[in-house]
């Protein structure tokens, strides 16, 4: 079956979660059938290829799970890109807006050796903030952003527009 198809099918609309209004992408089907999420894996490697990427940056929660397998299929590093107060060691810090709510994320300092190529992967683009702080954050550190890697991206909320010229790859658009 195509991929996309498959990933559609296995994402579960959950209306009014986590709060009235917000149609939440549940990714938990998807994650829970080995095809769909091994195939997932296999794509975003695909896509840049092996060897082009030094350090996989994976943005909690919901991008942990995508973005440690796939660091581990490039033969790259991972660094995670955390929620506020979760990172032992010193950090760097960016806030953003969220569809709802709005969410400070940080990185360890010393995460990147200088010119480290970047590959950052989430599950979700939706209005962009996440990963327009995380591109921030990476580039403030000493990394070179190669580009995002998400598994959806919900274009009716614009999230490209914020990231200027990052490559973005999406597997599926809605
Ligand atoms: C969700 C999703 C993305 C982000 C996308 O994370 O996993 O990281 O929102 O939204 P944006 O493009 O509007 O910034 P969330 O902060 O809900 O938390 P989680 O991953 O910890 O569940
Ligand atoms: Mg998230």
């Amino acid at each position: 079956m195509d991929l996309g198809k498959l990933i559609q099918e296995r994402i579960r609309d959950i209306p009014d979660y986590p709060k009235q209004g917000v149609m939440f992408k549940d990714i938990t089907p998807l994650l829970a059938d080995h095809v769909a999420f091994a195939g997932v894996v296999d794509a975003v490697v695909n896509h840049h290829g092996r060897g082009t990427i030094d350090k996989i940056v994976g943005i909690e929660a919901r991008g942990f799970i995508l973005a440690a397998p796939v660091a581990y299929h490039f033969g790259a590093g991972f660094v995670p890109v955390r929620k506020k107060g979760k990172l032992p060691s010193a950090t760097d810090a960016e806030t953003y807006d969220l569809e709802y709510g709005s969410e400070t994320i940080e990185i360890h300092l010393d995460a990147f050796d200088p010119g480290d190529r970047v590959l950052i992967v989430d599950d979700v683009l939706a209005t962009g903030g996440t990963a327009r702080a995380a591109a921030e954050l990476v580039r403030r550190g000493g990394g070179e952003v190669v580009g995002l890697s998400v598994l959806l991206e919900l274009s009716f909320l614009h999230g490209r527009d914020k990231l200027g010229n990052l490559d973005v790859h999406s597997l599926v658009t809605v």
